[in-house]
């Protein structure tokens, strides 16, 4: 057996293969440079003025199978937009998972309501509906449901559970882009779903993001409103109907956004054909299990993540990764880190609003002792999924040799 080269042996990749955070690992190409030059060259880089955000969301609607798309300025964005067009009150809940951006839960905070944080299923790790109908009370108004890793989750159950509490059900589809439960597109099987163009996504406008639906002005207000400090610019003069950010996507971004968006099946089908081959090679050997996704769906290949069996290795998962890195491997160990979300100070400690603590400290909210294993499958999770950094770039033969890399590693700590 090699020298691993963490013990200094000589490492399985050299040279990095394609990362996200270059052109390498990125569609990015003349049609999105000549784009970007003709806004610049127009000189109306706002969205108000111009047509290419107009553009894109006709485009994007489109694609998803929905009838309005409203772009902003990242996904945690169109999430707080959905939130705004939702309009609960202070202190209402909003159930959520403990494994997925802060992105998906800073909108609930700064829109004064309560995340609620039930565990996953272990096979995808997304949100277990079992764990969703348990949280219900009065209080609840949304579950947002991220499908993570690009992978689909339960939608039939989610949504039988929303419809028989009448919840608004939003997809958090930063990490989806195209994928497909039951033939359906993501986005368009809930009330609402947001999207995330930053630079790791499937498509990539450098920050941005999309928030779709069927059904606008559904509780009284026009989604574009939550978008554009409520501000109806149809009619003549200024008037602002109600609290509401500036979350504009601007001309430039948009150009971008046209043009990736036209690369995007093929962008999804090369995730998806390279991470299949690693799907083989991981699935071979007895430690590591690639995380699993529904039979019912197609999924798109975000990030690339695989559970390791500790109780099958002579070290954890953190020496692991360091092993992967030092033979060239871009990964790190757990999403979104070592802990679930409602462990990160923002949440623990309620660091919100001056020392308010709101809204946790709100009179009659939910109490939740998020120092205690809330969600223990998700704890479990985070100290055991090791994920890699994945791209459209990364080719066939990059693809398993990443998998010789795991093999490597794994075949030293596992007795
Ligand atoms: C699942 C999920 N939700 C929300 C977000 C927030 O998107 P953004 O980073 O564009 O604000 C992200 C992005 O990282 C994400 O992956």
């Amino acid at each position: 057996m090699s020298e691993l080269a963490i013990n200094g042996g000589k490492p399985v990749f050299d040279e990095p293969y394609p990362t996200i955070r270059n052109s390498t690992g990125r569609t990015i190409g003349a049609e999105e440079v000549d784009a970007v030059n003709e806004v610049l060259r127009s000189g109306c880089l706002a969205y108000i003025y111009g047509d290419k955000v107009k553009t894109f969301e006709d485009e994007f609607a489109s694609l998803i199978g929905v009838k309005i798309a409203v772009a902003t300025s990242s996904g945690t964005a169109a999430l707080h937009a959905a939130l705004v067009y939702l309009d609960p009150e202070p202190g209402d809940e909003i159930i959520v998972s403990p494994l997925t951006d802060m992105g998906s839960i800073i909108p609930v905070v700064s829109q004064l309501a309560i995340p609620v944080f039930v565990d996953i299923d272990p096979f995808d790790q997304n949100m277990d509906p079992v764990k969703v109908e348990a949280a219900i009370t009065a209080r609840t108004k949304a579950i947002i449901v991220t499908h993570l890793f690009g992978a689909p989750a339960d939608m039939d159950a989610i949504m039988a559970i929303a419809r028989r509490h009448n919840l608004f059900v939003i997809e958090d589809c930063a990490q989806a882009h195209l994928a497909r439960y039951r033939g359906k597109m993501t986005g368009a099987i809930g009330d609402m779903a947001c999207y995330s163009f930053q630079q790791s996504k499937h498509i990539t406008t450098g920050d941005g993001g999309m928030v779709v639906t069927n059904e606008d002005g559904k509780f009284g207000r026009s989604l574009r409103l939550c978008t554009d400090k409520g501000w109806p610019r149809d009619r003549p003069g200024r008037d602002h109907l109600f609290l509401a950010p500036n979350y504009h996507m601007t001309e430039l971004q948009a150009a971008v956004g046209i043009a990736q968006l036209r690369k995007l099946p093929a962008v999804v089908a090369a995730r998806r054909r390279n991470a299949h081959i690693l799907d083989t090679e991981i699935n071979q050997l007895s430690a590591v299990r690639a995380l699993g996704v529904r039979p019912e769906c197609e999924e798109v290949r975000w990030a690339y993540a695989f559970e390791v069996d500790l109780g099958k290795t002579s070290v954890d998962g953190v020496a692991i990764t360091e092993a992967l890195k030092a033979e060239g491997i871009d990964c790190f160990l757990g999403y979104p880190g070592k802990v679930p979300l409602y462990r990160y100070p923002m949440i623990r400690d309620a660091i919100t609003f001056g020392k308010s603590g709101w809204p946790f400290t709100l009179p009659g909210v939910r109490q939740q002792d998020f120092n205690s294993v809330l969600c223990p499958k998700a704890e479990q999770a985070c100290l055991q999924t090791i994920v890699l950094w994945w791209n459209e770039q990364i080719d066939a033969s990059q693809a398993r040799l990443i998998g010789s890399a795991i093999r490597k590693v794994l075949n030293h700590y596992t007795s």
